[in-house]
């Protein structure tokens, strides 16, 4: 069965998703009255959040939620939420009360990613989520302990050391969490990552080495740069 890739033109990819997104939240509000929307970081969903903001949704019955966060207050340029607090809810009525962030500045992550845990709903109706051009997601890395996570569903977790920087501390969710969420929107742009999507994709499942691949039952909404070296995807 074809996966549920769609491919998008890059002009036209923001717009695309944010239809996505609007379409998904409108029907489940529509049926259930309210919907979970977990949030991604990184910069590929900067002009989608951007989108979503002019978008006709009842946000007063959305309830916010995080895939990821780094190890820093909220209001520090590397913060997640302070990115989807500036793009997106800043401009939208989703009442503060249903906005749940993690809380990266406890000196306790663990902790924190235990009480995050504890007020997760038992799935996300929508998870949105990114992909880095080693293959991580949220912030699940290649052969992390994360990725191998069977029973906790939020953990602190340690990128890889980077040569140039010092990295940040992470809180993320696991496995079981994306498993369990009832849509997934995996969004990823640019040439640079064509050759991971199409290992994400189309290679071997071997989630540990590719996080990606947890998110392989999702939908996929790709530029065309970024499905130049899919073979059974036109782009
Ligand atoms: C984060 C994200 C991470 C992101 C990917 C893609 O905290 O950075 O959760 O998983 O989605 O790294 O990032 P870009 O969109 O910036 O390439």
């Amino acid at each position: 069965m074809p996966r549920p890739v769609m491919v998008i033109p890059p002009e036209r990819f923001a717009a695309a998703a944010a239809t996505e997104i609007a379409d998904l939240l409108t029907e489940v509000i529509d049926r259930r009255g309210h919907a979970t929307l977990a949030l991604t970081g990184g910069s590929t969903v900067h002009p989608v959040y951007d989108d979503l903001v002019g978008r006709a949704i009842r946000w007063q019955q959305v309830e916010i939620f995080f895939g990821d966060e780094r190890a820093v207050p909220p209001d520090h340029p590397e913060s997640n939420y302070r990115l989807a607090r500036e793009t997106l809810l800043d401009h939208v009525p989703v009442p503060p009360s249903q906005i749940h962030r993690m809380e990266g500045e406890r000196r306790d992550l663990d902790q924190a990613a235990q009480e995050y845990a504890a007020i997760l709903p038992e799935r996300f109706d929508l998870l949105l989520l990114g992909m880095g051009p080693d293959g991580h997601t949220a912030s699940l890395f290649p052969h992390a302990p994360g990725v191998t996570e069977k029973s906790r569903r939020v953990i602190a977790a340690d990128p890889p050391p980077l040569p140039v920087k010092p990295t940040l501390r992470r809180i993320t969710i696991t496995p079981p969490v994306i498993a369990a969420a009832a849509r997934v929107l995996m969004m990823i742009t640019g040439a640079a990552k064509a050759g991971i999507v199409a290992r994400a994709l189309e290679g071997p499942d071997d989630p540990a080495a590719c996080p990606a691949q947890l998110a392989r039952r999702g939908w996929w909404m790709l530029d065309q740069p970024a499905a130049a070296h899919l073979q059974h995807t036109e782009s």
